[in-house]
């Protein structure tokens, strides 16, 4: 790999972290009352993201749907088979609940996520159109409509944000 790549690979990750992070930060921001700095860190998210998304172009990296949904297969088996399973043993031996719950909510999630990207792959010439929800506090992903309860976490099916 040449420098270039190995930089916008990097530089992609950095964006990447910037963007969530301070989507984060203006979330705080306004549950503080700080309305003004929660649009500038909203404001440098979306930035941030835009950076990402040219660096991810540069690097060639988004290919046709089909191909991009078996990428993202793979990704989320390698973070449920192997990545996640690791990091919630450390976890585990070193005594860190927090990181511990969160390592696992990504990874019962990224298993859902195979399956979704899977079964897509399958169907990507059907017509059918339906939403997906999203748990806002494990990630749970569910199609069509909001479970009662989540299954992952436990949370009340009604704080699922819709996606279109
Ligand atoms: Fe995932
Ligand atoms: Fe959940």
């Amino acid at each position: 790999m040449s420098d270039t790549e190995k930089f916008l690979q990097e530089a992609f990750a950095g964006e990447s972290q910037a963007n969530r992070k301070y989507a984060s930060f203006a979330e705080m921001a306004d549950k503080e009352g700080l309305h003004q700095a929660a649009r500038l860190f909203r404001a440098a998210a979306e930035a941030e993201a835009v950076h990402a998304a040219n660096h991810l172009r540069a690097m060639k990296a988004i290919k046709s749907t089909r191909d991009n949904l078996k990428e993202a297969v793979s990704g989320e088996d390698h973070e449920w088979e192997k990545m996640y399973p690791e990091m919630i043993s450390a976890a585990e031996r070193e005594g860190q609940k927090g990181a511990k719950m969160s390592f696992h909510f990504a990874n019962e999630v990224e298993k859902i996520h195979s399956v979704l990207f899977g079964g897509m792959s399958a169907a990507t010439d059907s017509q059918e159109s339906y939403p997906y929800y999203v748990c806002p506090y494990c990630g749970n992903t569910v199609a069509r409509q909001a479970p009662h309860a989540c299954q992952v976490c436990g949370a009340d099916g009604a704080l699922f944000k819709k996606v279109e």
